[in-house]
């Protein structure tokens, strides 16, 4: 047996915030940011949306189109937390009426959507779970200086979800091997300093260093990155589709983590893969980090480009250094426009 999609939603906060807005406040241009990033827009959460509330619109959206009510288990992929304590995923549980089942969260920033697919999966596998709820969701430009031109411009908010139930592996949707991996030698490349165990805030007395105000926020290393997310997902998807004993042509969708569209066309001509067999929504959403594959599932499956038949290589890179790749027949399920 194993674990296969039978449901997929997406939720997207409804402020939208164009290049020419971020010009106003930022020493850059629709220009710059288009053509190093192919991103137009970006969405981003306004007073009342977090991480957890984006997670639930996705997640209703998820089970609807699965046609469910209840699951044995819900996973978050988050790596913009509503709080460093405890885990959303029991919140959004709750949230959705799925009472008392397991909850917790998987933390693997941009390769979330994989790490956390593969864990679900193994729920499943192990069986501890028939079917589980998984969503990526993402308020991180909560956590990004919205006045450093480096990394403003690049993310966005929003949520991407799944339902996954045991089944069969020859079944359409079925989820295919894993590659996952990570070398934390490169982990400062794309971090946030403060706010965990070893640079704690000042507090009341406790004698800690005042915490710089920049080290709350994203600090990276664009340069090196993009070489490095080019190489590993090329990497990793290659490994996956020999796993998986699929030739590059039999791949109809590369749906690869959206970082910039520079690096999601760099990673399909190392795998020789064409330019229109590329999914990409960065224009958009910009990059959205555990919620950018399945909202690109999402918008491919509602637009009708990606159909019940469909071969669909998923792979994803991101802080750690982390990433991973898995391959699936896309299968017949409903999928709503995210708006
Ligand atoms: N607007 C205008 N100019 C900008 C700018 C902005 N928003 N951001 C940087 N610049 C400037 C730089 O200061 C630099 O100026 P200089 O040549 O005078 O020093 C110039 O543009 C080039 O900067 P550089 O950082 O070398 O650009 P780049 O082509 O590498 O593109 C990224 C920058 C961030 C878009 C690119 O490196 C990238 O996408 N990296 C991967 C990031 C990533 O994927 N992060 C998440 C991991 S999942």
């Amino acid at each position: 047996m194993t674990a296969v999609l039978t449901g997929i939603g997406g939720f997207l906060p409804p402020r939208a915030v164009t290049n020419d807005d971020l010009s106003r406040t930022l020493d850059t241009s629709d220009e710059w940011i288009r053509t190093r990033t192919g991103i137009r827009e970006r969405r981003m959460v306004s007073e009342g949306l977090s991480t957890g509330s984006l997670a639930v619109e996705a997640g209703a959206r998820a089970l609807r189109s699965a046609g469910v009510t209840g699951v044995d288990a819900v996973v978050v992929a988050t790596t913009s937390p509503e709080r460093l304590c405890p885990a959303v995923a029991p919140e959004v549980s709750s949230r959705l009426g799925l009472g008392t089942v397991a909850a917790f969260d998987v933390t693997s920033a941009c390769s979330g959507f994989l790490y956390g697919l593969a864990t679900a999966a193994g729920l499943i596998d192990s069986g501890t779970a028939d079917t589980v709820l998984f969503i990526g969701s993402e308020a991180f430009t909560t956590l990004v200086n919205q006045h450093d031109r480096t990394t403003a411009p690049i993310f966005g908010d929003g949520a991407g979800a799944v339902v996954l139930r045991r089944g069969a592996p020859e079944e359409p949707g079925a989820l295919g091997p894993f590659d996952l991996g990570s070398d934390g030698a490169l982990a400062d490349l794309l971090a946030i300093p403060a706010g965990g165990s070893r640079q704690r805030s000042a507090d009341a007395g406790l004698g800690h260093a005042s915490v710089p105000a920049a080290d709350w926020y994203l600090r990276m290393e664009g340069r090196p990155l993009y070489t490095q997310a080019v190489e590993r997902m090329a990497q990793s998807a290659a490994r996956v589709l020999d796993r998986a004993a699929w030739p590059v042509t039999d791949v109809d969708w590369f749906v690869g983590h959206q970082a910039n569209l520079r690096i999601v066309r760099a990673v399909a001509e190392e795998l020789q893969l064409p330019g229109e067999r590329v999914a990409v929504n960065i224009d958009r959403v910009g990059n959205t980090l555990a919620a950018s594959v399945p909202l690109l599932l999402n918008d491919y499956a509602a637009g009708g480009a990606l159909r019940p038949g469909h071969r669909v290589l998923l792979s994803a890179f991101g802080a750690g250094l982390s990433w991973g790749s898995t391959v699936l027949v896309w299968p017949d399920v409903k999928a709503e426009p995210v708006d």
